[in-house]
């Protein structure tokens, strides 16, 4: 039999990440070798995101191409996966029918089986279209594979999806339905599994940790800390991280696990969106800048090192002037280690897509360079801070952009670049000496799209 490929092209966020390296998996485990030469593949999974407009532009511009190869070579299989596949569906057939497989967030688990029930492709009549409906009885499964490629030594672990917050400029809930907590026992189980093959961190992956543990009915067996302790249990586990958490969840239990588990990491990412209480309000986000500001205290009193990072959206329909002023306010209130920011993009289903005061797409322009401008001056601030302490950090590999120098991750999660006259192997621990010029965070950039 001839070797069979599998190329997989991933957009948008850290739980995309994760899926893909499952989907990376499933396939493997059933004979389609990855590859990373699109051109050699059998099966092309683009796996899609659609959290901006131009997220999901790009999405349909690696298809066109794809279109164009499926034309030379009609045997090739194409899935589109992700929230633009779950957005989209049957749009997205009528729109692409060379494209073989559509399938949401839930569906990645039957992957190989939906594949190898494709019919011989047979021309325009040979190709089955699937398209599930998001289901409220939907499971993560028990066991997720683990992976044969990426790092040897830090993981990402689903361990919800979904998310029932509607913040009204947001297309998650839509994409990726209602919110769903794995179960304790099984993450505990697949860190423990990771652990003894050699990992070293895990990243707990979730739209909202914070409300971990709650059933359908709004149970809650479990909290977010709970399973923060049961992970720092596990031996072999050196850190721990999570993304994402949303204000209004956080807490003061969440605050305290900063204080009492070594292990979890003191880099914090709380999006907070906007510094104008009324735009907070049109984008229901259910905390008023007081109280953000006042847990952002607190955090800090129970861990003084903490490096907190942010989202930040510009021009949200009724932004004015003054909302802009008072955004920009809080950064310099903050003083945030990091902050992604973005242009405001009105998404399907989306309920601020219908508000009316939209902002003009220059003034959003400007907005956000002034305000990139600014975090860019207080990211560079944030980092001499550092200068002269020594900080553990996690050794990733050889540098890429240093020759002769080796790269590392601080547990504040600042990629560092530093000497060492001994050879050094990925996921040990070692000490980096901050000093003048030290490679730039890795959490400061901001994209414009
Ligand atoms: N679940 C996470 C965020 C997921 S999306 C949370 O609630 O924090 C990541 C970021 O994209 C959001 O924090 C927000 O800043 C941005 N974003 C989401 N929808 C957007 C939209 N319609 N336009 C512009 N930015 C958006
Ligand atoms: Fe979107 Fe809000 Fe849910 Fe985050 S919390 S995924 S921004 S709806
Ligand atoms: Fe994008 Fe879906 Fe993640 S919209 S940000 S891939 S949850």
């Amino acid at each position: 039999m001839t070797e069979k490929f599998a190329y997989i092209e991933t957009f948008g966020c850290q739980m995309n990440e994760r899926d893909s390296e499952i989907m990376g998996q499933l396939l493997s485990d059933d004979d389609f070798a990855p590859t990373e030469d699109i051109y050699q593949a059998d099966v092309i999974i683009v796996n899609t995101c659609s959290i901006r407009a131009k997220a999901e532009q790009k999405a349909y511009s690696l298809l066109g191409r794809l279109k164009r190869m499926k034309q030379k070579n009609p045997s090739l299989v194409v899935a589109v996966a992700g929230c633009v596949a779950q957005q989209d569906g049957k749009k997205l057939l009528k729109r692409m029918p060379f494209v073989d497989l559509v399938i949401g967030p839930q569906n990645i688990y039957n992957l190989p089986g939906l594949i190898k029930n494709l019919p011989e492709k047979t021309g325009k009549n040979g190709n089955i279209k699937v398209w599930d409906r998001l289901s409220p009885a939907f499971e993560i499964p028990p066991f997720l594979p683990a992976v044969d490629k990426g790092s040897p030594f830090k993981r990402f672990v689903t361990i919800m999806q979904g998310c029932n917050n509607y913040c009204t400029y947001c297309v998650v809930p839509y994409t990726r339905g209602r919110e769903i907590s794995r179960k304790f026992e099984d993450i505990v189980h697949e860190i423990e599994h990771l652990a003894n093959s050699g990992i070293r961190e895990v990243t707990l992956l979730g739209q909202n940790v914070n409300s971990y543990g709650r059933d359908r009915s709004g149970k809650q067996h479990h909290t977010f800390p709970d399973l923060l302790q049961a992970v720092a249990g596990i031996d072999g586990i050196k850190r721990i991280r999570f993304t994402t958490s949303h204000p209004k969840d956080l807490s003061e239990e969440l605050m305290r696990c900063f204080a009492e588990l070594d292990k979890l990491c003191p880099h914090f990412h709380l999006p907070v969106q906007s510094g104008s209480n009324k735009i907070l309000k049109k984008m229901n986000r259910k905390y008023t800048v007081e109280s953000y500001l006042d847990k952002v205290r607190k955090l800090k009193e129970y861990r003084p090192d903490i490096a907190l990072t942010t989202d930040i959206i510009v021009g949200f329909p009724g932004e004015t002037d003054k909302d802009f002023g008072a955004t920009m306010e809080l950064l310099d209130t903050v003083r945030f280690h990091g902050a992604f920011s973005f242009k405001y993009s009105d998404r399907p289903h989306a309920k601020s897509s219908s508000l009316i005061e939209k902002v003009p797409e220059e003034e959003k322009s400007v907005r956000l360079n002034q305000l990139q401008a600014r975090q860019e001056e207080i990211t560079q601030e944030r980092h001499r801070e550092y200068i002269g302490s020594i900080m553990e950090v996690m050794v990733e590999g050889e540098s890429k952009s240093a020759a002769g120098q080796w790269s590392g991750r601080t547990t504040t999660n600042h990629i560092v670049n530093f000497d060492s006259p001994a050879i050094l192997i990925p996921g040990q621990t070692a000490a980096f000496s901050a000093m003048v010029n030290w490679c730039r965070p890795s959490m400061s950039g901001a994209s414009k799209s």
